[in-house]
């Protein structure tokens, strides 16, 4: 019977072409590492001048090949599959390497085989335990070159020797490990791979000086993120045949994960990386984790701009806070922020003065029949100088407020109300002092606008100011204030 497939090595290897040749050494490593071996050794090597490499990979796995069959069969059913703290899954790497390879030699527990150009053979030889591939490949020196640093970018499994050349991969610490759950992709009882999600370790690992950021695949690397990190997942991760990218959302999901785990010990310029923003965008970031990350980016003292109160804007920068903007933090962000409840907006932290309460009870009037002298005398002299600084005459009234915070209150819609419990008797007995007119300036100031911080304002005053000193260079008795 004629099988429905046939494969054509040259084919294969050229759309090989595009990957780098350390995915060679990566898929020979990976397969003695899930084949449970404790030490495997490296060598590539290439005398000068030549145009192929030997590579040989050696190790020590107790059971070596079970079927010698599947190095040779594309996609045989894996028994990895089902597996997920085991790397292999498409029973397809090492046919990979051998497509790559001018001639290629596996010698393993349950025998041998060659391939070469006149195709493969089985070979009597066998071994006791572990398993040899020896192989000849074109390999250019830029690509040995490359070979060897990224051997050094592998994150061995505890209790795995792992040598290049005979120099072992060193031991990473890492700093911190942490439960997740995560998509995989395993096989069902009936062998078909499916997605599922699962628990597992993930290892986070710090980024040595020239590496980028990583994510790994139970220690071999899948596919660089430029975070501030390498995460090293425990199982399987959703991966392609290239096994050199990731979904997206896999990707956001273990940020989210990782933001959780290390948010404490990241600096102020760290939590602004374009990973931790994704992350901070997400339903599953910790409470914990938005406070830590948005106190940091923003200082302690921050809050948000609050369009209903201008002025508490201008007040809290005045008073040392950022002002956080809509913009500057994403839709996902925001919601975050606000379940956290981290920055307030500024019109509950610095909010602008309000002198009677929204809901507050109606102000007591002092009737004029009880008004003192003084304070008669102050009223009159307020009255006749508004026209001269603001073009109409105003109503002034005198209030009875202690519990509030002000000592006067002008609007265009409001008379000038007298707060006598917070001004004191002194303030109308001293006649038209500096108090006086000071205080007559700044609340007919608000007649062009409320807001203390503004330009509006302060070129109100500055024009109320100059209108008040030549309206009484031509009529000095403005400034009358008589009482007996
Ligand atoms: N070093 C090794 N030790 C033991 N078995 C191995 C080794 N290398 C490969 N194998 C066997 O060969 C099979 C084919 O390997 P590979 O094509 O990489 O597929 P996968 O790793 O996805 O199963 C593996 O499933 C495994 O059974
Ligand atoms: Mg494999």
């Amino acid at each position: 019977m004629m099988t429905w497939f046939d494969v054509s090595k040259l084919g294969l290897q050229k759309i090989q072409g595009r990957r780098g040749r350390e995915f060679l050494m990566y898929e020979l490593i990976q397969n003695s590492w899930d084949a449970a071996a404790t030490v495997v050794s490296v060598e590539l090597s290439k005398a000068p001048g030549a145009r192929t490499a030997t590579l040989i990979v050696e190790d020590n796995s107790p059971s070596g090949f079970r079927d010698l069959s599947h190095a040779s069969t594309l996609f045989a059913e894996s028994d990895k599959k089902g597996c997920a703290t085991l790397r292999g899954r498409f029973n397809f790497g090492e046919k990979l390497v051998l497509a790559c390879c001018d001639t290629a030699e596996i010698i393993s527990t349950t025998g041998g085989v060659r391939f070469g150009e006149k195709g493969r053979h089985r070979l009597r030889q066998k071994r006791e335990r572990g398993t040899i591939f020896r192989a000849t490949l074109p390999l250019t020196n830029v690509e040995l070159e490359a070979c060897e640093a990224a051997f050094r970018t592998l994150i061995p499994p505890p209790g795995v020797t792992t040598t290049y050349n005979g120099v072992a991969l060193h031991r990473r610490t890492p700093t911190t490990t942490f439960d997740a759950t995560l998509r995989t992709e395993v096989a069902d009882e009936d062998g078909n791979i499916r997605p599922s999600s699962r628990k597992t370790v993930v290892r986070v690992y710090p980024v040595l000086a020239g590496e980028s950021g990583t994510v790994y695949e139970l220690g071999i690397p899948v596919v660089q993120t430029g975070d501030g990190y390498h995460a090293d997942v425990q199982q399987k991760v959703p991966l392609g045949f290239d096994r050199d990218n990731l979904p997206p959302a896999y990707l956001r999901a273990l940020r989210t994960h990782v933001l959780n785990a290390v948010h404490n010990s990241m600096n102020p310029v760290e939590v602004t990386s374009v990973w931790v923003r994704e992350a901070l965008g997400t339903k599953d970031i910790s409470v914990e984790a938005v406070r830590s990350v948005v106190t940091k980016r923003f200082g302690e003292k921050s809050v948000t701009y609050d369009p209903s109160d201008r002025e508490a804007n201008a007040l809290a920068v005045t008073k040392g806070y950022t002002v956080v903007y809509g913009g500057q933090l994403s839709a996902g962000e925001w919601e975050n922020v606000r379940r956290a409840d981290v920055l307030l907006p500024a019109g509950k932290v610095t909010p602008s003065p309000k002198p009677y309460a929204e809901d507050g009870s109606p102000v007591q009037v002092l009737p004029r029949t009880e008004w003192s002298v003084a304070q008669r005398a102050v009223v009159a002299l307020y009255e006749r100088l508004a026209p001269h600084l603001i073009d109409r005459g105003i109503e002034v009234r005198i209030v009875v407020a202690p519990r509030n915070k002000f000592r006067a209150c002008y609007g265009p819609r409001w008379p000038l109300d007298l707060n006598s419990p917070h001004l004191g008797r002194r303030f109308f007995e001293s006649g038209c002092s500096n108090d006086v007119l000071d205080l007559l300036i700044h609340e007919l100031g608000h007649e062009y606008e409320s807001n203390h911080l503004s330009e509006g304002y302060y070129r109100a005053l500055t024009r109320i100011g100059a209108r008040l000193a030549l309206a009484v260079a031509r009529d000095p008795t403005l400034l009358r204030c008589d009482f007996g």
